[in-house]
């Protein structure tokens, strides 16, 4: 077990003086120095992220009290703030080298051969390691703080990024000590980059926002940090590999082996899961295989292996030819290129009515995997790329991020090639299309009157992650719509038995089944609910931080955009989508239907947890929205007791039809009996339940 007290429990309540500020601010970022080095270093987390979080906002409470106990390395200031005009730039102490390519696998035994002519030895033992593909970052701490990140420029001189740099949660403000001293100096140096899953979502908020979107991840990684504005910087989801130090003030060990190891004991992440000591080439060819087996499975792109002589005084016999160490060769993976034909154009209609065009392929394995659809994101992408049903295209699929039109090849052209424009209606439900001026944001104006729209919507509102309606997916969910059960979200609730039986592929268990995950999804916690809606840029992310700071729907409904703003990591977009969502007659509609229909919402995650705390309920009679035992496990969990005999310590007896001797027992007492539909007012008062 470590030496940090992981979970500090502190009572700012008590704090008043600076002292125990400082000591209090201190135990917290050991907290959170040690979760961060566990959750990005060793990439097992031992506490929750509400834990974290919970932690993380005690110390910016402190922090904010008494500005005067905070330090530059607090974890804290990983949140970015330098705005500048331009990025200044950086001479490296030793330059950064680049790598050279090979394909073939005659090329790596040449490799070899040189190597162990060179250095005189049999066989000579390589470290293997994924090449990665983002950016390359050199970090500098001195006395263990980080006090310079830099890009790599042309090798000898890159741009100064270090505020944006402090801002990716995985790269440590200071070096950790526990496992191994800190040198007066050290030069690190890494890849940056964005997890497959991350981009896709990263790049799915931007396009729903109507911004740029990114080709792919390695482009995304190297925009964030370019960024003037750190605070920008701070909401990418940029992640960083270590893998090597700079020979600057000598080596501090003899093979890189070593320093591998040595990385993540400072704290410093790398890639360990995918980095193999290798005895001679053959062993360095078998990971190879490996690797490329795996590579489409891996969270993150990388495009070869990089294979590297494992001693340094190997690299020094060795040495450097023009801007490539000849320690060192990078084994490229075959490209996921590939050409085919475009065989149509069609557009697709999204959730918030967004239409995207799609690019119908020949069909054309790329490395593996058949590719038979490209998104083209715009109208603009296609005037950009001049992109024609008929034409031949260059493909590239880059693991699951979705196949992209790399360009296409005119010489090919036989003049049957046509030119697509977004229709002007929506051929779904033949609404006008608006097209915005740069022609990036097209949208169907039909709303839930759009099947298409309206399908989506429905999908999402009964996703896994959102109500979790198991058994709602696509083809159900267009199934209940074409049977005109469905013209918005609220009217699943209104659904019932003889209606499923009259469709096809119910009987009379599937049916219930369905009834019943749909009436389990009005009990909700109150961050699914929000996601669930489908508010344009509101992801399970942003949903949970809306839960954290509105104790209930109503106070999020009735808050306008400022209150919005002030949230950490809620930008004026969102606040303003937000916002809309709820301005918005129809929307408003449906929730009060949901409502109606008897959603119980609960909200974990609200800063005060037991609202409920002090109270000692009676429940007697038949409840019309719960079984007795639901009740009594929904007060307890939000702090009351649930009792079954009416005394005097008894706060309210809630009654409904049927209740007998209880409701006289508490008459007697002069306790307050309350019916069903006042206990909900009283839930609601206490910031639960709708
Ligand atoms: S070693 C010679 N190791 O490849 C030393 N580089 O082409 C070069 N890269 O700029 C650095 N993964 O951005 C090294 N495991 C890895 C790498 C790696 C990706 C990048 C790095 C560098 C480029 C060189």
């Amino acid at each position: 077990m470590p030496d940090v007290d992981t979970t500090p429990s502190i009572n700012l309540d008590a704090i008043d003086a600076e002292e125990a500020a400082t000591d209090a601010a201190e135990r917290l970022r050991e907290a959170l120095r040690y979760h961060n080095y566990r959750y990005y270093v060793l990439d097992a987390p031992v506490v929750s992220d509400a834990e974290y979080d919970r932690l993380f906002r005690q110390l910016q409470e402190l922090e904010t009290e008494f500005p005067e106990i905070e330090t530059p390395d607090s974890p804290t200031h990983q949140v970015g703030s330098v705005v500048r005009d331009e990025l200044g730039t950086v001479t490296h102490p030793a330059p950064m080298l680049s790598l050279k390519a090979v394909y073939e696998e005659e090329e790596v035994y040449n490799f070899d051969e040189t190597c162990r002519e060179e250095l005189g030895r049999d066989t000579v033992t390589y470290t293997a390691e994924p090449k990665f593909d983002g950016l390359a970052v050199e970090l500098t701490y001195e006395d263990g703080r980080l006090v310079q990140g830099a890009t790599r420029g042309d090798g000898e001189t890159g741009e100064e990024i270090t505020a944006n740099v402090k801002t990716i949660k995985g790269v440590p403000l200071r070096l950790r000590e526990e496992e191994r001293p800190v040198p007066d100096r050290l030069v690190v140096r890494g890849e940056a980059y964005m997890r497959k899953d991350e981009f896709n979502a990263f790049n799915r908020r931007r396009e729903e926002a109507g911004k740029k979107v990114f080709a792919n991840p390695r482009n995304a990684a190297a925009g964030s940090l370019r960024q003037l504005d750190s605070t920008i910087t701070a909401r990418r989801p940029l992640r960083i590999f270590f893998y090597e130090i700079a020979p600057v003030d000598g080596r501090p060990f003899a093979t890189h082996a070593a320093v591998l190891k040595a990385l993540p004991e400072w704290g410093l992440r790398v890639c360990e899961d995918h980095i193999r000591r290798c005895d001679g080439i053959e062993e360095a060819l078998a990971h190879y295989k490996d690797v490329v087996d795996v590579r489409d499975d891996l969270p993150y792109e990388i495009d070869g292996l990089v294979v590297k002589v494992n001693d340094f005084a190997g690299h020094e016999t060795l040495g450097v030819r023009d801007r490539d160490p000849r320690w060192a060769a990078a084994y490229k993976f075959p490209p996921r290129r590939a050409t085919t034909s475009i065989e149509d154009l069609f557009v697709q209609v999204g959730r918030t009515g967004r239409i995207t065009p799609v690019a119908v392929l020949a069909p054309v394995e790329v490395a593996g995997v058949e590719v038979t659809r490209a998104s083209l994101h715009n109208q603009n992408e296609i005037d950009r790329k001049d992109i024609r049903i008929g034409d031949t295209a260059l493909i590239e699929r880059a693991g699951d991020v979705i196949p992209q039109v790399v360009k296409v090849i005119e010489d090919e052209r036989d003049g049957t090639e046509a030119p697509y424009h977004i229709p002007d209606t929506c051929p779904v439900c033949g609404a006008e299309v608006v097209l915005s001026d740069d022609k990036k944001q097209a949208f169907c104006t039909g709303g839930m009157a759009c099947e298409a729209q309206l399908r989506e919507r429905l999908t999402h509102y009964a996703s896994r992650t959102a109500t979790d309606i198991e058994g709602l997916g696509d083809k159900r969910a267009e199934q209940l719509i074409d049977a005109g059960l469905i013209q918005d979200i609220a009217d699943l609730y209104d659904i019932e038995k003889g209606d499923l039986l009259a469709l096809e592929r119910y009987a009379d268990k599937s049916a219930q089944n369905l009834l019943d995950e749909i009436e389990a999804s009005l009990k909700q916690d109150l961050d699914r609910f929000l996601y669930a809606l489908g508010i344009p840029l509101v992801g399970s992310a942003t949903a949970r931080l809306l839960a954290q700071h509105f104790a209930t729907l109503d106070a999020l409904m009735t808050a306008d955009e400022e209150p919005l703003t002030e949230i950490d990591d809620i930008g004026p977009e969102v606040a303003q989508s937000i916002a809309t969502f709820f301005a918005d007659e129809d929307n408003r509609v449906v929730i009060d239907e949901i409502r109606a229909a008897g959603l119980m919402l609960a909200n974990p995650y609200a800063e005060d947890e037991a609202p409920l705390e002090g109270l000692t309920f009676v429940f007697t009679g038949r409840l019309d929205e719960w079984t007795r035992s639901e009740v009594q496990r929904f007060v307890e969990q939000h702090g009351a007791n649930a009792t079954s005999s009416v005394s005097g310590n008894t706060d309210y007896v809630v009654a409904g039809p049927g209740a007998g001797s209880k409701r006289d027992a508490a008459e007697e007492l002069g306790v307050p009996v309350l019916d069903e539909d006042t206990f909900h007012k009283l839930l609601r008062e206490r910031g639960l339940g709708e």
